[in-house]
């Protein structure tokens, strides 16, 4: 790391490993050092609560416990075990990224960024993590969570390139793993997004915003991957994709009832969009005048 940027940020000051050792959540995904496992658990962690995923990601293994039973089952099973995990395209693209594995990877995870980047739903986080969690690699995970504490630490907004730098420079050698869950520890229960708990934080010593005294603005807003207050729920697109693909876990949807299925039975218009991008995303399928589940 280069001088100037020495004094504040994640390299001084810090005990984060030690503060991990006393700290960290003991986490089922943890326990894995399989890729597999490691996917499944990091795209469900994207959009989905810790508690939820707790139960939801044993399920899912006992259901697809590797690549290849995943890739050999149809499409249609893997979104029904998602069930209430909530955007659902996830569900098709770990299938689909499942299927690519098979086909050209011999049912392996490939080792190289690059080629895990070119994996359906896989982006810089996830592809990172895959490393990170399953190899024990050196890489730096940054997802909104360790963008907000880069951030901070460095008590200025920071682009998407400079923030996975600094993060990459972060990392002691050796020590990925526990580097890198820890920093995840410390974003879920220190440096949150609303009314961040500076007290006890392992960071304190050496954050720029704290040592300033939390000055207004935040500079994790509107820093590069600090993802800002989700959209309202209730009413949104979301929420009839959502209705729909529930619907079709149980059975065919005649597109007669669709306007009713998705929550607006005097918008048909409205119903045939959502419904539209819901076939265009893969998670259903228009045949003749019924909608279904892809097979
Ligand atoms: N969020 C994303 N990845 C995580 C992990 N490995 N542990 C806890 N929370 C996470």
């Amino acid at each position: 790391m280069a001088p100037s940027e020495r004094g504040a940020g994640l390299d001084v000051g810090v005990d984060l490993l030690a503060w991990f050792e006393l700290n960290g959540r003991s986490l089922p995904w943890r326990e894995s050092r399989d890729p597999w496992a490691v996917l499944v658990s990091e795209l469900m962690l994207q959009q989905t609560q810790v508690s939820r995923v707790i139960d939801r990601w044993p399920r899912f293994l006992r259901r697809f416990p590797d690549v290849a039973s995943c890739a050999g089952a149809p499409v249609a099973e893997v979104i029904t075990e998602w069930a209430g995990l909530g955007y659902n395209r996830r569900a098709v693209n770990l299938h689909r990224t499942a299927r690519i594995l098979v086909a050209d990877h011999g049912g392996r995870f490939p080792a190289a960024l690059s080629d895990l980047l070119a994996l359906p739903g896989v982006g810089p986080y996830t592809a990172r993590a895959i490393r990170v969690f399953a190899s024990e690699t050196d890489d730096a995970v940054l997802d909104t969570n360790v963008a907000r504490i880069l951030a901070r630490a460095e008590g200025r907004a920071l682009g998407r390139a400079e923030a996975q730098r600094l993060a990459d420079a972060a990392v002691p050698a050796g020590q990925g793993w526990v580097w890198n869950q820890a920093l995840l520890d410390v974003g879920a229960g220190h440096c949150t997004a609303r009314d961040p708990r500076c007290d006890g934080c392992p960071l304190a010593p050496s954050c720029r915003w704290y040592l300033d005294g939390r000055p207004d603005p935040d500079p994790a807003t509107g820093s590069a991957g600090v993802s800002g207050p989700q959209s309202r729920f209730a009413g949104s697109d979301r929420q009839g994709r959502g209705r729909l693909v529930a619907a079709l876990r149980a059975g065919p949807v005649p597109v007669t009832d669709l306007p009713a299925v998705v929550g607006w039975p005097d918008d048909p218009d409205r119903a045939a969009r959502v419904a539209h991008g819901v076939v265009r995303d893969g998670l259903a399928v228009l045949d003749g005048s019924t909608y279904a589940l892809p097979r």
